[in-house]
């Protein structure tokens, strides 16, 4: 399987500090789905038009199954990652990000300021994750039976 994984920051783009959300996605990618995974691997600023071309890319040329972005859901004045998917998106799958909110508002309050989205395009299901590393693990732990069955949906 194919995934594609975007870190969106403008620190670690610039070097600032480095990139832990995106490999943290590989590893909890690598510990759900038991068969080989092959990650393309993008990090971007909080750019929307890159945003949006890069999701255009990873589901149109690369034809990723799925593809995972970390990072720029917040409410800050940069956090641009929910529109570029929906821009993308052929058919949005809330269900993903009120999970993520509900599940993760249990253990941190904070979970609620995450406006992260999912859906399909094409037969790739793209979906926005927040950005710390402890909240990748925290979202997808919980996503995989979904993910999985959407997989089976599009595939
Ligand atoms: N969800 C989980 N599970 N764990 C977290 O630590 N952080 C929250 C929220 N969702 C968090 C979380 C915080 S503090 C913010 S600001 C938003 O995700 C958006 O983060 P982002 O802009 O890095 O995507």
């Amino acid at each position: 399987m194919k995934v594609g994984r975007i870190t969106l920051s403008d620190r670690a783009h610039t070097g600032i500090y480095e990139d832990q959300s995106g490999p943290e996605i590989e590893r909890v990618v690598e510990e759900i789905f038991a068969e080989p995974i092959e990650f393309v691997r993008v990090l971007l600023p909080d750019e929307e038009k890159q945003i949006v071309e890069a999701l255009r890319r990873l589901s149109d040329q690369e034809e990723c199954a799925l593809a995972l972005t970390t990072g720029g859901t917040g409410p800050a004045p940069r956090d641009v990652t929910p529109e570029a998917t929906r821009q993308v998106l052929q058919k949005e799958l809330p269900g993903f990000g009120e999970i993520m909110r509900s599940r993760s508002y249990a253990k941190v309050p904070t979970a609620i300021l995450s406006r992260a989205t999912a859906g399909v395009r094409g037969r790739c299901l793209i979906i926005n994750l927040p950005g710390r590393p402890t909240a990748v693990r925290e979202c997808l732990s919980f996503l995989g039976p979904a993910i999985a069955e959407c997989l089976d949906h599009i595939r």
